[in-house]
């Protein structure tokens, strides 16, 4: 009885302030630490959720009790010989100079205006404070935050997948985890809540000629093998951005990695900054509220 009328309590104050904006997004992210939890649980569940994987890779090269905060290791996670080199490539790390060069451009550059990135960014750890909704800009990525300010203080805009983008946002990255910051995405008004809606229905859609959306590959698809690749989930995707690629050969941002993803797909790709990869983002970062953000880092 007392459990009941606490949560009835509880319930008309988050009505009263208007403050389950997030209620849809809240639902969905449970729902999906639910499902990878559970698909990564057990080889004993392996047959239902990875029907076209051999026994034997499933018996050999997975690791299973996978819990929440590991998925920000994306197919790591599950994949043991993946892990192994992921863990040699880390003993060196090659975007420590991207963090010095992040570090330099933050404290150095003087705009214009005379201002510098100091003046809208006073804290540097806010890596995991971004896509935010902004009441007239719409969702504002921390490329975007990067470009907003650049422009504002009569700056050219950078381009948003690499080179001095990437670098700064390595700098806001791991001064983000050194400091222990989480992902802390907000929605707090409908306005936001609606831009969360399309940020989740543009994932879950089909596109391209080939008719893959991007839960294809990363939710259900999530542990199966394109190639030679093992698709990592959802969960946990943004956490590590900036990425040092080494098919890229440097470091690159998430938008630049949806492009890859994109063209994968069969469709032209959309563009950094445009509303589409906007919103997108902003459900995908919604989706790793809470884990420890852990960026910069390196993938194949
Ligand atoms: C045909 C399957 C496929 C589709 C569709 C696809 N991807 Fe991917 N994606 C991959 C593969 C393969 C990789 C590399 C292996 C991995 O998942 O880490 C990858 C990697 C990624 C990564 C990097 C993961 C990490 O740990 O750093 C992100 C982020 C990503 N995709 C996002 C997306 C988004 C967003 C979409 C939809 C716009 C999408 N992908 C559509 C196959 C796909």
């Amino acid at each position: 009885m007392k459990k009941i009328v606490i949560a009835s309590v509880v319930g008309s104050i988050a009505f009263l302030n208007g403050a389950n904006f997030n209620e849809e997004a809240e639902k969905d992210r449970k729902a999906l630490i639910a499902y990878f939890e559970k698909k990564f649980a057990d080889k004993k569940n392996a047959a239902l959720y990875f029907p076209y994987t051999p026994k034997e890779e499933l018996e050999n090269n997975f690791r299973w009790g996978i819990k929440w905060e590991e998925f920000r290791l994306g197919s790591y996670a599950f994949n043991k010989t993946g892990r192994a080199q992921y863990e040699e490539m880390n003993e060196f790390p090659p975007y420590e100079d991207n963090i010095e060069a992040g570090k330099e451009l933050y404290e150095k550059t003087k705009f214009k205006s005379g201002k510098s990135f100091k003046d809208c960014f006073p804290d540097p750890a806010i890596a995991g404070d971004y896509p935010k909704y902004i009441k007239g800009k719409g969702v504002v990525t921390l490329g975007g935050a990067i470009n907003n300010c650049l422009v504002e203080n009569g700056e050219k805009p950078w381009n948003m997948n690499k080179g001095k983008m990437a670098d700064l946002q390595a700098y806001f990255a791991a001064t983000s985890r050194e400091k222990g910051k989480k992902i802390n995405i907000v929605i707090d008004s409908k306005e936001a809540a609606e831009a969360y809606a399309r940020g989740k229905k543009a994932y879950y859609s089909q596109r391209g000629y080939l008719k893959l959306s991007c839960a294809t590959c990363h939710v259900q698809g999530a542990g199966q093998r394109v190639r030679n690749e093992y698709m990592s989930p959802l969960l946990g995707h943004v956490t590590h951005f900036p990425v040092y690629r080494l098919k890229w050969e440097a470091l690159g941002t998430l938008e630049r990695r949806v492009k890859g993803c994109n063209k994968d797909q069969g469709e032209t790709p959309h563009k950094p900054g445009s509303q589409w990869m906007n919103e997108l983002a902003y459900f995908m970062a919604y989706m790793s509220n809470g884990l420890p953000v852990d960026g910069p880092d390196i993938r194949k």
